[in-house]
């Protein structure tokens, strides 16, 4: 009611809004049935729950023409948990975040429908600060760290030479969680990058060797015609291709790890371990003492 006074709107309007919609029914389909008299209550149901509104997905597939051709995504959004499928303290598998790591990857590997549950977006920066992101493959964690193999004196690789820090942030939407990880980079030794180099495929070896990842080429043939005289030469060879010493791996070793797992109300669940500051004196209140030497506390969303 209270709503209805304040915005003025219909008992069907009303009424609406405080439906929550439950985390399996795509909100498209929710509203359905109900008749809306009005244009004006039409709008705002459309504006409320239905993904055919301006700027959801349907919109955008077939987007009305704006005079200055501009999209609308205002009303792109999907539904997460629900608040009766909160991400609490009491669901953290471990109080440290490797093994949490480990048990939110696990979860992702056996749910259907995620291609890559090791694709993350992989932040680096310039000394003075100019940002830069990309998608790598992770290929390992531990304790120890998060690695990934790339081209050293590619941008990512020349932005980590300078500036030896990193940030990487997995989102897996079919689990509506996301895992943020920050710390120092280190590149693993030559013997680690060789060892991983040598199981690729016989076709990402050549890439890897004939690429000069981030430099400008004529034409992709230039890239073909490098890659087949590489490729015929090392099958007639029969062996595999050495390691070229521009290419290898890094380590992130994780300063902060932070678990975020999404709610419908925005009230989203955020749980990051860190590192504590030099003589920092704990609040208890707010923040609590972890498992090898982490300290974990929730954030506001
Ligand atoms: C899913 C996915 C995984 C990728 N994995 C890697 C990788 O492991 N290593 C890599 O060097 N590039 C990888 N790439 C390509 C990079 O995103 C990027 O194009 C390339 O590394 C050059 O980035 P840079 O110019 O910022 O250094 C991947 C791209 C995608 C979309």
């Amino acid at each position: 009611m209270k709503v209805a006074t304040r915005l003025s709107l219909s008992a069907t309007e009303a009424a609406a809004s405080l439906i929550t919609p439950p985390d399996s029914v795509p909100v498209s389909y929710m509203l359905a049935p109900l008749r809306c008299s009005s244009v004006r209550q039409r709008r705002f149901l459309n504006k409320v729950f239905v993904r055919n509104s301006p700027g959801s997905m349907e919109a955008v597939r077939d987007p009305p023409m704006s005079a200055d051709n501009a999209v609308d995504l205002s009303g792109m959004r999907v539904p997460y948990h629900n608040s009766k499928n909160p991400f609490l303290e009491s669901d953290l598998k471990a109080l440290e975040p490797i093994e949490q790591f480990r048990q939110w990857f696990a979860e992702t590997c056996n749910t259907p429908g995620i291609k890559e549950p090791n694709a993350v977006a992989l932040a680096t920066s310039t000394p003075d600060g100019k940002p830069s992101c990309r998608m790598v493959l992770l290929k390992g964690f531990s304790k120890q760290g998060f690695r990934f193999f790339t081209n050293y004196e590619s941008r990512k690789g020349s932005e980590l030479a300078a500036n030896p820090r990193a940030c990487m942030m997995f989102y897996w939407d079919h689990k509506d969680r996301s895992v943020r990880i920050e710390g120092a980079v280190e590149k693993l030794t030559e013997e680690e990058s060789t060892e991983y180099f040598q199981q690729r495929p016989l076709g990402s070896q050549v890439a890897a060797t004939i690429s000069r990842q981030s430099t400008v080429v004529p034409d992709r043939n230039f890239l073909a015609d490098q890659a087949e005289a590489l490729y015929a030469g090392s099958e007639n060879r029969g062996q595999p291709l050495p390691r070229p010493s521009f290419w290898g791996g890094f380590n992130l070793v994780p300063e902060t790890v932070e678990f975020w797992q999404g709610q419908t109300n925005r009230l989203h669940d955020r749980i990051r371990f860190r590192r504590p500051a030099p003589g920092e004196k704990l609040d208890e209140k707010l923040t609590h003492v972890g498992e090898d030497g982490w300290f974990y506390e929730r954030l506001s969303p």
